[in-house]
């Protein structure tokens, strides 16, 4: 006899017994979490809950990944996982201007030839957003948006959420092979409330408001943390649903529902603009009232097909946009106004205010730019202020309040040398640069707080404090001291011991082999911000090469117009740099170098592949055709100028044939590489 069946009950009995158990353990979820409409009383839930545990204890083999009681599974990890999106993640174009919106109406109109256009508006909810895939049905994977091309791996988090199916729903309508979709996750305000309170009981740190409560809990490495705070996803867009034609946004909501999603309730469809404005209107008297913050209204475009006609820039899709709502605004008053040095050497007047709470966020300082902005504002030491956060996050001082009859402080002067290492100022129209270079430590210090940031070198664990120290201490005077510091030395600086001097020299040691976009972006050439390095990088391929090139030829990469060009070039030419460079390489920086676009073979086509391919990944085949010059798009549509299939394609070859777009097999694809690239 089997010991299972000692214990009692025979597999098949119990495989059935389970899978009612979790399915009926999957409905009263949905009907809590989902739909806020339970069923059943707690002790019910938790006796089916109990037993579906006791079962599984006793039949180990049949626990699957996608059980109720699998939600929370794993250990902590040492730290998030990158992965690549399966499309990029776009923002949105925005803005919480009306004109800006009649602005993308038009743009839409045009588009669609002047006719009757139809919206859906959603509210913006103000959360993290994340991206969820099922494969069969079954939840494989999930990430945070990142940088829009490559997320942080949260799978095991997104699990722990309520209203995350493990599973998709199948009484409705059959569920793709292949399903990716995007969705935010929030903080209710309530629970928001109740967390706030609880760490506040604990001693612990607080967040500022629900968003910044939603990211973190997301960001927890041990997934059991996350389990514990109550998190809400709502689902908004299909990415890829393999096989599934569904002909609007409406459609694709109704399908997400039916999956076993939370949708918003707040979605309005078939309205035209002046309605949707309406919608925003009347969404921002109510924004109080809601369960959840919104920071705007989304207004896309019902039809699907359009959708895919319009398609989107590098940023952000064209049929669709943010009405973001006002910011929201306080009154507060300067206390001081102090000066900063940035890493460029620019000087930059901080208004430091009475700590206000500015719509959940304490704001107690705000840039007041430069000493025109003063002027303008007319602005002083003990002046009332109104206080915004523009796109809710970067406070701005407004105006100043006129207090009639209240003798004003001194007006303010910019001074008359660096606040930080007492050199001579420059001054370049309203701008004031210190002239020391980066034997001024405040320039120093942001120089290497960006060198070590998370889209340059990512050096964990090198936040401002140990900057300073490292300054202060004299252990490092350049941005390559960084490279040759030792544990015995960090040891010494207060607050480290042994393995914590050894994790940061590990972190350092791991950053020494760079990519070249990433290096480029690490130097802090003047507008060169991570998608530009990343242009630069795949362009030239080499940092010779980069260096080398005359300003027209860097004119032409996309993207790139004179007075970046001259910023480049200026940047890359000057002595200062060519020493850094030299040094960085000299401290054992290892730049991993593309190869550059060898031949444009494949400029302004447009493929998207299908199918599993023998010779090489999926992967590998975009990277190639990018490198050509070639363009990559996920869906078919009939600015699709091939169609790759490969083995078992599946839903995009049927709609290829449809549109008439030419299709490939994996040989026919690969005779159109020229010799010698594969
Ligand atoms: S659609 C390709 N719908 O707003 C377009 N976004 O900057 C995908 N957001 O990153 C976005 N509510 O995190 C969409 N109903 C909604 C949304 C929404 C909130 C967030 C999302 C996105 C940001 C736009």
């Amino acid at each position: 006899m089997s010991p299972r069946k000692r214990a009692g009950g025979k597999p098949e009995a119990a495989r059935d017994r389970l899978e009612e158990l979790r399915t009926q353990i999957e409905h009263h979820d949905h009907l809590y979490y989902v739909l806020d409409r339970p069923q059943i009383s707690d002790a019910e839930y938790d006796r089916l809950y109990r037993e579906l545990k006791q079962l599984e204890e006793r039949f180990p083999d049949l626990v699957t990944p996608g059980s109720p009681t699998q939600r929370i599974a794993g250990a902590p990890r040492p730290g998030f996982i990158e992965v690549e999106h399966t499309a990029p993640m776009l923002s949105l174009d925005s803005s919480d201007a009306e004109e800006a919106v009649r602005r993308f109406d038009t743009r839409i109109r045009a588009a669609c030839g002047d006719g009757q256009v139809d919206y859906v508006v959603e509210p913006k909810l103000d959360g993290l957003s994340v991206e969820l895939v099922y494969e069969d049905g079954q939840l494989v994977g999930s990430a945070t948006r990142g940088d829009g091309r490559v997320g942080e791996d949260i799978t095991a988090n997104v699990r722990t959420i309520g209203s995350a199916p493990l599973r998709l729903r199948t009484e409705k309508r059959p569920v793709p092979s292949r399903l990716s979709l995007r969705g935010e996750t929030v903080m209710l305000l309530a629970d928001f409330e109740r967390l706030n309170a609880r760490l506040t009981q604990e001693n612990k740190p607080v967040f500022a408001n629900p968003r910044n409560a939603a990211a973190g809990s997301l960001r927890q490495l041990d997934p059991s943390m996350t389990a514990q705070r109550p998190l809400v996803l709502f689902a908004y867009e299909l990415m890829t649903a393999d096989g599934v034609e569904l002909a609007k946004q409406t459609d694709v909501l109704e399908a997400l529902a039916d999956w076993g999603f939370k949708v918003s309730a707040e979605t309005r469809a078939g309205v035209d603009i002046e309605e949707a404005i309406e919608v925003h209107h009347d969404l921002e008297r109510r924004r109080d009232e809601l369960d959840f913050e919104i920071d705007g209204v989304v207004i896309k475009l019902n039809d699907l097909a359009t959708r895919e006609r319009l398609g989107s820039t590098a940023h952000h899709p064209r049929w669709a946009f943010a009405y973001k709502f006002e910011p929201r605004r306080e009154v507060s008053e300067i206390v001081d106004i102090v000066v900063q040095v940035g890493r460029t050497g620019k000087l930059t007047p901080v208004a430091m205010l009475l700590p206000v709470d500015v719509g959940g966020v304490t704001v107690s300082r705000a840039s007041l730019h430069n000493r025109e902005e003063i002027e303008r504002l007319d602005v002083r030491k003990g002046d009332k202020v109104r206080i915004q956060r523009a796109g809710d996050v970067i406070p701005q001082v407004l105006e100043r309040i006129p207090e009639p009859g209240k003798k004003r402080g001194l007006a303010f002067e910019m001074p008359a040398s660096c606040p930080s290492c007492h050199a001579d100022i420059v001054s370049v129209g309203p701008l004031d640069f210190c002239t020391n270079g980066l034997a001024c430590p405040a320039q120093l210090k942001g120089r290497i707080q960006h060198f070590a940031s998370r889209d340059a070198l990512d050096i964990r664990g090198l936040g401002e404090r140990t900057v300073e120290q490292l300054l202060d201490s004299g252990l490092v005077n350049s941005v390559a001291d960084l490279l040759r510091l030792r544990a015995e030395d960090v040891m010494r600086l207060e607050g480290f011991a042994e393995l914590s001097a050894a994790n940061l020299l590990e972190a350092i040691e791991g950053s020494k082999e760079v990519s070249l976009d990433r290096f480029l972006y690490a130097l802090g050439i003047p507008e060169v911000g991570t998608q530009t390095a990343r242009d630069l990088a795949g362009h030239f391929g080499s940092l010779d090469a980069l260096t080398a090139a005359r300003r027209d030829e860097l004119e032409a990469v996309d993207g790139i117009g004179p007075k970046v060009a001259e910023a480049i070039h200026d940047f890359l030419s000057s002595p200062a740099t060519k020493s850094t460079v030299n040094d960085l390489i000299g401290s054992g920086l290892t730049l991993i170098e593309s190869t550059p676009a060898r031949d444009q073979t494949l400029a302004g086509l447009t493929f998207v592949f299908t199918g599993s391919l023998q010779s090489l990944t999926r992967s590998e085949a975009q990277e190639l055709v990018r490198s050509l010059g070639g363009r990559i798009s996920s869906s078919v549509s009939s600015k699709t100028d091939y169609l790759v299939a490969g083995g078992d394609p599946g839903s995009k070859y049927d709609r290829a044939v449809e549109l008439g777009v030419k299709t490939l097999s994996e040989e026919e694809f690969l005779s159109m590489v020229p010799k010698g690239v594969v």
